[in-house]
């Protein structure tokens, strides 16, 4: 096991009911900025809770975040913080809503002239203005962990930043929201959460033995679960597990002690800021080429993936690890998500050169495990996934 630090200040408030405790979380006399995406909060029952809660709190709101934050929107927010002195924000969201609110903490507090040097230049945060959650779809783990992740459609860029101030205060996660969710949005939690493990454990053997199963546990959670909640949003037990696991795949936990990979987020970001792909999509895009690209590296743990995720008993190390990725593709497939590109747009010509290019002008010159897959590696990959 490789040595760590673990430290995750966000409080979680989980379950039925528990938007109302908003009133005895949020800092007494707090100037609250509500911020929101685009409308679903007003139509399922949860804007209502949320503004019952905040009785007594001076609240300015914010509305109009889209998925996939955009610079643009978030500027307009900026002005309000700083206009109107806002202490606290609110997102009452998914990831997106988050992310805003994340930017907008260290945006606050930011001196320089261009707040898009936080995302360009990837600026650590050791402080923000303080925020917290209300979450509305379980995927991203943005509830508690302190990355973000804006988009800005002038110049088709997707990029993160994050930094111990980036954590939420705390995050109400009541799984009865996930009742409104539409199938698409649902499938797209269920991917980028899976995602979210495989890009933690798809490296190379470790012996860390715990984190190892955290994360099988994770996904066997996930696939059992699946179903369900896509049946039936409204199953209580089954929306809980979901919203758990969401949350538990990208919290830091999983993550300690061992190597971490992240390249098919990388590749990913890129189809999002081209095409304007879902999120997790673009995942189920990358994963399968990314592992089958780079199998001789990545078959240790991709066999035992197979084996103690998807019970494959038979056959080589390769045969498993070969039959694991294609039970992960028939497994994005039974969430109506498709695998390659070409499902999403039939402009994919140049994408991989492209995306080349943009690693090789930002010195992305080494990612993965090894952190040395090179922008020429990437072009295959993405390539591949055509
Ligand atoms: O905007 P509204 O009207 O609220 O509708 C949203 C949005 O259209 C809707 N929705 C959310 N909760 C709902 C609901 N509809 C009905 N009922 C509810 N209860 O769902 C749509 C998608 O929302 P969004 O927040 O965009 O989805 P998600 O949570 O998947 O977030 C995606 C963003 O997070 C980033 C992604 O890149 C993307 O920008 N990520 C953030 C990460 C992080 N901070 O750690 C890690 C991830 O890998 C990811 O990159
Ligand atoms: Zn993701």
């Amino acid at each position: 096991m490789l040595n760590f630090e673990f430290k995750n200040p966000t409080k979680i408030i989980f379950g039925k009911g528990q938007i109302e405790k908003l009133s005895t979380e949020l800092p007494a006399h707090a100037k609250v900025l509500l911020l929101y995406g685009g409308g679903s909060i007003k139509t399922n029952g949860v804007y209502e809770q949320v503004i019952a809660a905040l009785q007594g709190f001076e609240v300015v709101e914010f509305g109009g975040v889209p998925a996939n934050p955009e610079y643009a929107v978030l500027l307009k927010a900026l002005q309000i913080i700083k206009d109107q002195s806002i202490t606290f924000i609110l997102a009452v969201g998914g990831g997106s809503v988050i992310d805003g609110a994340k930017f907008l903490s260290a945006a606050a507090l930011y001196e320089g002239d261009e707040p898009w040097d936080i995302l360009s230049k990837g600026i650590r945060f050791e402080k923000g203005l303080p925020f917290a959650s209300v979450l509305t779809l379980p995927a991203t783990g943005s509830e508690m962990n302190s990355g973000s992740v804006i988009s800005r459609a002038e110049t088709q860029e997707k990029l993160s930043f994050g930094g111990p101030g980036m954590f939420p205060v705390f995050s109400i996660l009541d799984p009865q929201v996930i009742q409104s969710i539409p199938p698409r949005q649902l499938a797209n939690g269920i991917t980028d959460a899976f995602t979210h493990v495989l890009e933690q454990y798809m490296t190379y053997p470790i012996h860390a033995r715990l984190q190892d199963r955290f994360a099988e546990s994770i996904m066997q959670t996930l696939i059992e679960v699946a179903p369900l909640v896509m049946a039936n949003p409204a199953d209580y037990s089954a929306a809980a597990d979901f919203m758990w696991s969401c949350t538990m795949a990208l919290n830091g936990l999983i993550q300690k002690g061992v190597p971490t990979d992240w390249a098919v987020h990388a590749m990913g970001h890129e189809l999002t800021a081209l095409y304007g792909i879902d999120h997790a999509r673009t995942l189920a895009v990358i994963a399968p080429s990314h592992y089958r690209y780079n199998f001789e590296r990545k078959k240790e743990k991709l066999a035992q993936y197979g084996e103690r995720v998807w019970h494959i008993t038979e056959g080589t190390t390769e045969e498993k690890a070969e039959q694991a990725i294609v039970k992960t593709e028939e497994f994005f497939h039974s969430l109506h998500i498709q695998t390659k590109l070409s499902a999403y747009t039939d402009q994919f010509e140049n994408t991989a050169e492209q995306i080349e290019q943009r690693f090789t002008q930002r010195n992305w010159l080494g990612i993965g495990e090894y952190k040395d897959l090179k922008p020429s590696d990437v072009k295959k990959i993405v390539e591949m996934s055509y």
